[in-house]
């Protein structure tokens, strides 16, 4: 059966999928976005678990369990800060989107719901990132073959409307502009 790759707008931490994805930061241990609600909503054993984990590079991925949250797991990974697109901003990115299903699906598995990571706090244009994302997942997808259901799961409407834009167009078809 092949994967169900859709964008929904909501909060990540009420998803009832197996496994959700952090966009967080390198020291592993909690902060503001999505990495604060997401801690907030698990419970201080997140933290604890966190704090085993030794942080984790830019573009890494580690896996914990979800405690309190719907989730079953969450995929801790750490996406890179915008300088302007010349630091390695693409491929960076990309690898959290690469490792993070590597992870999930060496781990078994089958519904995952990533964050628009970087896009907040680390500034990466949306746009930019969300073509990035998209692109990323469903190469990785035809690599493993494990997962029922990816989400692309938007806070904002605006948001949401750009990632249904870029799945709504057939995979490996040039964008058109915003
Ligand atoms: N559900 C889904 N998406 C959310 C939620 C939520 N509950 N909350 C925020 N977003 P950000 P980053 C969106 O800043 O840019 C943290 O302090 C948000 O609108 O959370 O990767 C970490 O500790 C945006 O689209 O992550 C790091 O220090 C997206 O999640 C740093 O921020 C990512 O925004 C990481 O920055």
């Amino acid at each position: 059966m092949p994967t169900t790759v859709h964008a929904l707008q909501g909060d990540i931490t009420q998803l009832p999928v197996q496994a959700i994805v952090n966009a967080a930061n390198a020291a592993l241990l909690g902060g503001g976005g999505v990495d604060g609600a997401i801690h907030r909503a698990a419970g201080p054993q997140l933290l604890e678990a966190c704090r085993q984990l030794g942080g984790c590079t830019t573009g890494e991925a580690k896996l914990t369990l979800g405690y309190r949250l719907p989730a079953e797991y969450v995929i801790h990974t750490v996406g890179p800060v915008w300088h302007g697109g010349d630091r390695a901003e693409p491929a960076l990115l990309a690898a959290c989107y690469r490792r993070a299903l590597e992870l999930a699906a060496a781990q078994g598995i089958r519904s995952l719901a990533f964050p628009s990571i970087s896009t907040g706090v680390y500034g990466y244009p949306l746009a930019l990132a969300a073509q990035i994302a998209v692109s990323t997942v469903r190469a990785a997808l035809k690599e493993c073959s494990g997962f029922d259901e990816v989400i692309f799961c938007c806070f904002s409407a605006s948001d949401l409307q750009v990632y249904q834009r870029l799945l709504a167009a057939p995979p490996g078809a040039k964008p058109a502009p915003i």
